[in-house]
Order: C-alpha cells, then structure tokens, then sequence
C-alpha cells in the first residue's frame, strides 16, 4: 500500500529533539526523509546519554528512524554546491539551529526560493520576532516561557517543568502540519513558502486554558482551583495541583498497595455523583443538598475527592478504573513508563514499537500515535552516521565514484 507523503522529499538539517520529531513523524507518513549530519560527530543526541559504549544513543534512534542520514559539511565550498543541488530536488527544507545559522551558511530564504521556488522552507526556534529572537532554547526553557512552568506545580512550591516533551515534541508536531499545509497550498500556487514556529508559542498554543483563566480571574476567583474559596488568588494564574484544566472537577486518588504510582485520576462529572457515591457506600450524600450539586460542592472539593479516597485506596488501581469505567466515570490509573512499556495493546497498535538496530539490537520506541487508515506505518531502525551518503549522492545527484572521491577529498562528505 502507498503511503500519504509518497513522492515528498525532505532535506532534514534538524539536530537534538523538535526538529527531529517532525521529520521522523513525515517519514513515517512515507516521505523520503534526508537527514544532513556534519562528517565525523553527526547530530549530538547520537552521542548523548549513551546506554551501551560506542552504540547511537537511545535518545536518537528513538527519534530519527525511517530516515536517511548523509554526511555533508555545508560550511565548504564542495559541500554548499552539493548542498543546493539538494535544495534543487526537494520538496522540504527544514532546520533548527541556533538564530540565524543557515543564514551565515550562505542559505537565506531569499536564496533558498531562487534555489527552488517550490521548496517549503520550515524552522523551528526558541521565540519569535521580539526581544528574545536571538536566544538559543531547549525544551524546559521554553516550558518556562510559554507559560507551562507558572501554571503546573502546587501552590507553595516553586514552578514545575513536566515530563511531556511540550517545546520539543509540541513544537514538532506543530511545525509537521505547517509544512503538509504548505504543501498542500503548494498545489494550487505553484510556490513553496516559509513555515516558522517558535517553541515559545508552541507552548503556549498548548496552555490555551491558562490564557483563558488569566481573562476569567479579572472576574473573580477560579472556583475549580484548589485556591477555592480558602486560598488566596492574585492578579496571576496560579498553579492548579492536580486540579481538573476543564468544566469538571478532578483529582488524583491513592490507590492500593502505595506504590509511588499507585494513583488514578478521578473526574466528578454531574452525572457521576450518584454511581460514585453508590459505589463508595455513601448513598446518603446522593441527595443531600450540601453535597448533590456541582455547586454545592465547589467549596469542598477536596473533601468530596477524600471520600473517594477513602474508597479507592483499598482497590488496585486498575480495579479502580475497571470499576468506575463500568459507572460511567471517567478516569484513569497513573501507569509507569514500566507499564507502558508492557502494555500489550499499545503495542498491538504500534503506539510501542519494538525495532532492530543493526548495533544495538532490539529496542523500543513510541511508533506513530497518528493512524491513518490508508498510509500504514513500518518504524525502522534509525540510520548510521552518514549510512546513506554514496547512494543519496549516485541516486538523487547522478554522482560516480569519480565525483565521490573527489567530494571526500575536499572534506565535504
Ligand atoms: C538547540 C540549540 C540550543 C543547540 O545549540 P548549539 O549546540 O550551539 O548548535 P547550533 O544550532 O548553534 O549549531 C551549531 C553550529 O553547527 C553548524 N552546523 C550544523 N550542521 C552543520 C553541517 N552539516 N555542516 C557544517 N556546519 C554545520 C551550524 O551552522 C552552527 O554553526 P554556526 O554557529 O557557526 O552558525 C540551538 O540549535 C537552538 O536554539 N535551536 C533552535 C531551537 C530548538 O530547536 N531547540 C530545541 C532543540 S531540541
């Protein structure tokens, strides 16, 4: 079967984690992904928080696979020709360097478009034009500055950066529907077009609810967080806890076994009052007025979530889920990346794939949590530094052994 990107060609200057979570995302829709790499180191993550001696990194292989490495110094004459004769043939250019660094290469947009007029042209940066514009950025900065950071954590403790990979991977996926999008418009202009998405405004697109509570505390407290009624609320959106970011409220319950996760989270929809209360053996509160309402039990949220509390702590967490899933409630247990890993049916979705490395052997990876009925995905192994560069050279380029050499020579490849 075909597969939805067939025929796209993308030349992959990304390095670290955002950029390469969008090209790996393009070339498992099936686009013929080329990833450029300095000769000798490569991107820096193959060296990074190395598992196994002398082996690319976890870190990686886990983000560059169904792709095509070749090794080109753009930074000398030889391989700035090669370079553009790349430019001339695909359908996709897209970095992530610091500010600026294709620029001082030689490659401006301007140059690009009269390289090939058709090329969509994608960056990823830390900010956006504005006083930050220069600044280098990694994920848990960005997490700072887009307004993640403010907002997570609990009230009497410092900002706290989360685990989801939102300035990294977030802007990624961003950045992957600008560039189908340009793609797409492509068909009808004719032209390529620039696509540029900052990881501060990735981030920020991601804490939409946030912006949303800063406009609604100018019109009183927020009375789903846990700050209601006896805290204190400022002119700032505060950290929220565990609370729910929607219409209903929700919390995280202990479970049996007291495991570091052995939590579930548990949402009180309206609906899910009388079951939860039924099932907890506390049918008396069903139709008491101090409890039956959302908005009677506003002021004492963490008393109804301790009642549950005291329910759910003598269940296993999956029991928990199975049990109030059956009610209707909606919830979920706090699963461990050791439990992920097991999980039999993300791996029977490829959500979890297991792939051969031709050096590490078999490892996991998370597949791609996109499925499209029409374009299946196959996750293979990363490539090895500068794997595919003769045949990228003699296939796309029409070069011979002769030009190769030659190449090699002048430290281009
Ligand atoms: C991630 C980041 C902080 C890393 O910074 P860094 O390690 O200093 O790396 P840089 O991006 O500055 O690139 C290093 C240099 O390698 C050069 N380089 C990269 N590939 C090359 C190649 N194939 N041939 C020759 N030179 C190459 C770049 O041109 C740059 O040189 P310059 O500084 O002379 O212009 C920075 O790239 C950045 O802010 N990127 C944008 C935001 C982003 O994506 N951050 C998240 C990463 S997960």
């Amino acid at each position: 079967m075909g597969k939805a990107l067939d025929g796209i060609r993308v030349l992959d200057m990304t390095h670290v984690q955002s950029g390469p979570t969008c090209t790996q995302l393009l070339a498992w829709f099936g686009a013929d992904v080329i990833k450029v790499e300095r000769p000798g180191t490569g991107d820096v993550t193959r060296h990074q928080l190395r598992d196994l001696p002398d082996v690319d990194s976890l870190y990686f292989t886990m983000l560059n696979s169904n792709k095509r490495s070749i090794t080109l110094n753009t930074k000398t004459d030889k391989g700035k020709e090669i370079f553009t004769k790349l430019i001339e043939t695909c359908d996709v250019l897209i970095e992530n360097f610091a500010p600026g660094a294709l620029d001082r290469m030689g490659f401006a947009w301007e140059r690009i478009q009269e390289i090939n007029p058709r090329i969509v042209y994608a960056s990823i940066k830390g900010f956006g034009p504005g006083p930050y514009v220069d600044c280098k950025v990694y994920e848990n900065v960005s997490q700072c500055t887009g307004g993640s950071a403010s907002t997570t954590g609990f009230d009497d403790g410092p900002p706290v950066v989360t685990g989801a990979q939102i300035g990294d991977s977030g802007t990624g996926l961003h950045v992957a529907l600008g560039i189908v999008t340009a793609l797409f418009q492509r068909q009808t202009t004719g032209r390529g077009q620039r696509v540029v998405c900052a990881m501060q405004d990735a981030v920020l697109n991601l804490c939409r609810v946030k912006l949303r509570d800063q406009q609604r505390l100018a019109h009183g407290p927020l009375k789903e967080y846990p700050q209601y009624p006896n805290g204190v609320f400022g002119n700032e959106v505060p950290r929220a806890g565990h609370a729910s970011g929607g219409g209903q409220p929700g919390h995280v319950v202990k479970c049996a076994h007291g495991g570091p996760n052995d939590y579930a989270y548990v949402i009180i929809q309206v609906q899910g009052w009388a079951p939860l209360m039924k099932v907890i053996g506390r049918e008396d509160l069903i139709e008491n007025p101090e409890w039956a309402t959302p908005e009677a039990r506003l002021t004492k949220l963490d008393d109804c979530f301790a009642l549950i509390e005291g329910w759910t702590v003598t269940k296993d967490k999956f029991e928990v889920m199975e049990i109030l899933n059956d009610l209707g409630v909606p919830c979920g247990p706090v699963l461990s990346m050791k439990e992920l890993a097991e999980e039999s049916s993300l791996r029977a979705t490829g959500t979890v794939a297991e792939v051969d490395h031709p050096e590490r052997g078999k490892y996991l990876t998370v597949g791609n949590p996109i499925k499209l009925s029409d374009s299946p995905v196959e996750v293979k192994a990363s490539p090895l530094l500068g794997e595919h560069t003769e045949e990228i050279l003699k296939e796309i380029l029409g070069f011979d052994e002769g030009d190769i050499a030659e190449a090699r020579e002048q430290g281009a490849i």
